[in-house]
């Protein structure tokens, strides 16, 4: 997976990237980052990239050439290094679709990815109409740049590409693949601050776990976020069992 992101803070991208999980897959060639400064395609001596609105109004509006620009030369070492498939340029920005662990797992299926991180009031929509595949938003809140955003898509994106995780089973088993949350987690020492570790994890045995990870997460999604128990895969037994749960949190309430 190859992640080109235009920006005018590639160091925060670069520096973000560059730790923990994905740093490590940077180094093992399984991901690459490649942060452009879209500043550098300026046309002007000052370099400056924005410009005051047409019509009037609040802040300043990224212009169109240093994107476009930008965009070209992306598509041009792209093109040099022999990638000749179409490649999805994603433009971050709360107007988007909102980001989902489905979109994630789609876009963890191409071998290029495209971000335009916009700032100030946003970017001539002239150049949004030429080049932006696909506009995604994180959520429901304003940012300060499109940075952020695409870094949290990389993370995501980046766990999902072979080879990220040392084990592959867990970035299938874990919360939202199914719409459940993961069960809750514990390791050493058995005893903590007077908890004990439940005694099942000690049994040994792989039928009892595996029931008590399920139930754990049922009882988790139903009380922590019942809403995504419409989409979740369950049997009629479960689907009563996650209801007595919703209906004990509500006859609590
Ligand atoms: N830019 C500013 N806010 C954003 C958000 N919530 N998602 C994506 N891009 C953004």
């Amino acid at each position: 997976m190859n992640f080109h992101i235009m920006t005018l803070f590639p160091e925060m991208i670069e520096n973000a990237m560059a730790v923990s999980i994905t740093g490590r897959a940077v180094k093992a060639g399984h991901i690459s980052v490649h942060a452009v400064n879209i500043r550098d395609y300026a046309a002007n001596k000052h370099n400056r990239v924005d410009d005051y609105p047409y019509g009037g109004g609040a802040g300043m509006v990224m212009q169109a050439e240093p994107v476009y620009r930008c965009y070209l030369d992306i598509m041009a070492q792209c093109s040099e290094n022999g990638i000749d498939k179409k490649i999805k340029v994603i433009y971050l920005s709360p107007q988007g679709k909102v980001f989902s662990q489905q979109m994630a797992q789609q876009y963890a299926e191409e071998d290029n990815l495209i971000f335009l991180c916009g700032h100030y009031e946003g970017i001539d929509e002239r150049v949004l109409e030429e080049i932006v595949t696909d506009y995604v938003s994180i959520g429901d809140y304003v940012l300060t740049g499109g940075e952020l955003p695409a870094l949290v898509m990389m993370d995501t994106i980046s766990r999902l590409v072979p080879g990220v995780l040392n084990n592959d089973m867990s970035a299938q088993t874990e919360s939202f693949s199914e719409y459940l949350l993961e069960y809750p987690q514990y390791t050493r020492p058995e005893e903590w601050n007077g908890k004990s570790v439940p005694p099942v994890l000690l049994s040994g045995n792989h039928k009892l776990l595996a029931e008590w990870y399920r139930e754990q997460s049922l009882i988790r999604t139903a009380s922590r976020r019942p809403d995504l128990l419409e989409k979740a895969s369950l049997s009629e037994e479960e689907r009563a069992f996650v209801c007595s749960i919703a209906e004990g949190a509500r006859n609590y309430n």
